[in-house]
């Protein structure tokens, strides 16, 4: 019976569990044993007691939990400490950044452990039970409206009083994936008036049916900027400069201002100028989800609410850790499902490298780092 372990995160900030009672309850009726390290899912608020009647063994130590296991699950790579305490030729599956956080990879190879990133879990039909990205985006487009809101010193909705009317947040959303189009749901939900705007022209009609309006340069180079992976392409310096232009107006009748632009392997594209934030009324928010990769607006800092000239840029590094309840739920079901590609039809430990979702998520593997566009 193969055995999952989840460890608690070590990382600064990181709320979020690998595993909840309920993904621990799918895990062994699937043929796993799960052990769980005491404590792992006390900071997303699922004690001990509920893993343990969901059927995991709890360790005491994280080097307990791990000596055991054949599968790793976590949500951040595993700190230098844990994996020195793998066993040799255990499987890790976490959210690994692999293209920023180089450390962790090569000291994953180096003691050769099978690495799968949860994030180059390509974005088939039958993968989608096990989209990580998606999964987490989604809570974190919430959550950064969430904190819009908080940040914001006016109200969101109109309100209409004995006392007179309180006009609607005015809401522009920059970045219209996974992320985005939940915070387009979560401000309209609000009462804000939305408007978003994004490089791909799927994204336009994603948009109007959110009841936002698009905002964007369409001309031919926006027509071509999907790539076949559904993903943007890095868009001219000339494009960049004509939406510049056209962001510049819209903006300065904006209170929020939400951006999640991302390119898959390269920075956040820089989308906001600090000339551009200093045109921005004063009281007027910011959000940056893409902070963590390079942000998407000047003077964003991870974890840190900047003030400029009267506009507060919220630059939260991890936004699904605070909602880290729902965030674990998420992505335990990622990886529960994700699970199920590592043993054949006896449930014996048998991951089929061939499996095109192994082969694109595959990191490391026999002491070396594995995946083409990581090698160098
Ligand atoms: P992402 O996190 O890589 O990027 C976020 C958004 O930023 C994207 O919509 C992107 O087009 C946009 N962006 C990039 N550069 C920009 C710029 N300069 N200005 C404005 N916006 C810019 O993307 P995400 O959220 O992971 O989704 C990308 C696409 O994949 C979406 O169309 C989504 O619906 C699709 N998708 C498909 C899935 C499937 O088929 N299973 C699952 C999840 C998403």
């Amino acid at each position: 019976m193969p055995v999952i372990a989840v460890t608690r995160e070590r990382r600064p900030g990181e709320s979020r569990v690998a595993a909840v009672p309920e993904t621990v309850k799918r895990l062994i009726a699937a043929g796993f044993s799960v052990i769980v390290e005491a404590g792992a899912g006390a900071a997303a608020s699922y004690p001990d007691a509920d893993y343990k009647a969901a059927g995991a063994s709890l360790a005491k130590t994280a080097r307990d939990a791990l000596a055991k296991a054949d599968i790793v699950f976590h949500v951040r790579a595993p700190e230098a400490a844990e994996i020195a305490a793998l066993k040799t030729g255990a499987i890790v599956v976490a959210l690994l950044d692999p293209h920023q956080d180089r450390k962790s990879l090569e000291a994953l190879a180096k003691k050769g452990a099978t690495a799968f990133a949860m994030e180059f879990v390509p974005r088939i039909t039958r993968a989608q039970a096990m989209d990580a990205l998606s999964s987490q985006a989604n809570l974190a487009g919430y959550r950064a409206v969430i904190e819009a809101a908080e940040a914001y010193g006016k109200a969101f909705p109109m309100m209409m009083t004995a006392a007179g009317t309180v006009p609607p947040a005015k809401v522009f959303v920059m970045g219209a994936g996974v992320a985005g189009l939940q915070a387009i749901a979560t401000a309209r939900r609000l009462g804000a008036v939305v408007t978003a705007t994004d490089v791909r022209p799927a994204a336009k009609e994603q948009v109007e049916s959110l009841g936002a309006k698009f905002v964007a340069v369409e001309d031919e180079e926006f027509k071509q900027a999907e790539t076949a992976a559904g993903y943007a392409k890095e868009m001219s310096q000339e494009y960049q400069a004509k939406q510049a232009a056209l962001v510049s107006d819209h903006l300065k009748k904006q209170d929020i201002v939400v951006t999640t632009a991302l390119i898959p392997g390269r920075p956040a594209p820089k989308l906001l100028s600090a000339q551009q934030v200093a045109s921005m009324k004063p009281g007027s928010v910011i959000v940056d989800i893409a902070v963590e990769q390079g942000g998407n607006v000047a003077g964003s800092r991870p974890d840190q609410i900047v003030e400029a000239q009267g506009v507060k840029i919220v630059g939260y590094a991890n936004l699904p850790a605070r909602i880290a309840y729902d965030a674990s739920a998420l992505y335990g079901r990622n990886l529960a499902a994700f699970a199920g590609l590592l043993v054949d039809k006896d449930g014996k430990l048998a991951p089929d490298f061939d499996d095109e979702i192994l082969k694109a998520a595959l990191v490391t593997k026999g002491g070396a780092v594995a995946h083409p566009a990581l090698k160098g």
